[in-house]
């Protein structure tokens, strides 16, 4: 596979390498980073995107602030940490990952304090961001191999979103079992939607399917109905930012709309996502903070010229919750949980 990597550490210099996806299919450039106000606006305008992505980044980002703050003592240590912390859990409020990667960090820090030199807890902290990440890409080809056992030899899929390379470590989630797949012969053709209004599906999907030489067809998203009502779609395959205990999942705008089209034509829509997406706090799809993002990028965002009149209110939810009993199966690197989820849910994550 040739698609660049998402993000690297370069220790050396104290700064996180991201790939600026926002500049993307058009350039594949990196950018270093080492400030936390940095990484926070990386995370904020999507630069770096996709819920196990946005974890990884935040890690890696309370380990910076640490170790280029260089403190002499370990109550400043913990003071810059805790500062770090809590302004990289503003960048986003939807995909869990974000908090679960920073309070996994915080655990760490809160074992190493006691007994630890600064320069210890350093090492620990950069240890615990190096693990997040290694562990993603086990994960994410975990879930690979457990969806592809639900897709057969020359499928159509449909895809939303991104939820493949670029949003991880390594796979992807939804993608992981296209990836698979590909290597294995299996002649999947993949349907990406475009993913309005930021195009994650057309500049990000697309152009990771297409290094890696999968068959895939670009989509607007309001075609998914009529290419399902062909027969051209054997399953909807979707990763996502947040599942509540009952199964509820939120992933990007558009993707309940997929999962009520579905079920309409009889098609299995399934939900991939590592454990660390599952909150278990979280009851009901309800309690899910839906992130609403700036009118401008509906109304002028990728366009010359407005395409909205001057002023026009515009409503631009960044997500959507999928009701659990849309959803066909939920496969995470454990394996794959159905209906009913609070009980599947449960025994997953123990
Ligand atoms: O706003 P984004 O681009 O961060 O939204 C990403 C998604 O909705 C993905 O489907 C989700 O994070 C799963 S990534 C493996």
């Amino acid at each position: 596979m040739q698609i660049p990597l998402t993000m690297k550490l370069d220790d050396e210099k104290g700064e996180l390498i991201i790939l600026d996806q926002s500049m993307l299919p058009n350039e594949v450039k990196y950018l270093r980073l080492s400030g936390t106000e940095e990484i926070w606006e990386a995370i904020q305008t999507l630069r770096v995107r996709g819920a196990p992505a946005i974890g990884i980044a935040a890690a890696y980002g309370a380990y910076l602030a640490v170790r280029n703050a260089q403190p002499s003592t370990m109550e400043d240590a913990i003071r810059i940490f805790m500062e770090a912390r809590a302004r990289l859990a503003t960048s986003r409020p939807t995909a869990v990952n974000l908090f679960w990667a920073l309070d996994r960090m915080q655990k760490r820090l809160e074992k190493e304090i006691s007994q630890s030199s600064v320069q210890r807890l350093c090492t620990a902290l950069r240890e615990e961001a190096d693990a997040i990440r290694k562990e993603d890409a086990q994960v994410c080809r975990c879930i690979g191999e457990h969806s592809l056992e639900l897709l057969e030899r020359g499928w159509g899929l449909l895809t939303h979103c991104n939820a493949g390379v670029l949003a991880t470590s390594e796979y992807g989630t939804a993608l992981a079992p296209i990836y698979l797949g590909q290597n294995r012969g299996y002649g999947f053709r993949v349907f990406a939607d475009e993913t309005r209004p930021l195009l994650q599906g057309a500049r990000l999907t697309a152009w990771e399917l297409m290094q890696a030489g999968v068959d895939v067809t670009l989509i607007c998203d309001n075609m998914a109905a009529s290419i399902m009502k062909k027969g051209w779609v054997q399953a909807v395959l979707v990763g996502c930012d947040r599942i509540a205990a009952n199964g509820d999942t939120a992933n990007k705008i558009g993707t309940l709309g997929l999962a009520i089209l579905a079920a309409h034509f009889g098609v299995p829509f399934y939900v991939h996502a590592p454990r660390s997406t599952i909150d278990m706090n979280c009851a009901t799809g309800l309690e899910i903070e839906i992130e609403e993002r700036a009118a401008e990028e509906i109304t002028t965002k990728w366009y010359e010229k407005p395409m909205a009149p001057e002023g026009v209110k515009a409503f631009n939810p960044a997500f959507d919750v999928t009701d659990a009993e849309l959803i066909t199966a939920i496969v995470t690197e454990k394996g794959v949980a159905r209906q009913p989820y609070d009980r599947s849910l449960r025994a997953m994550m123990k």
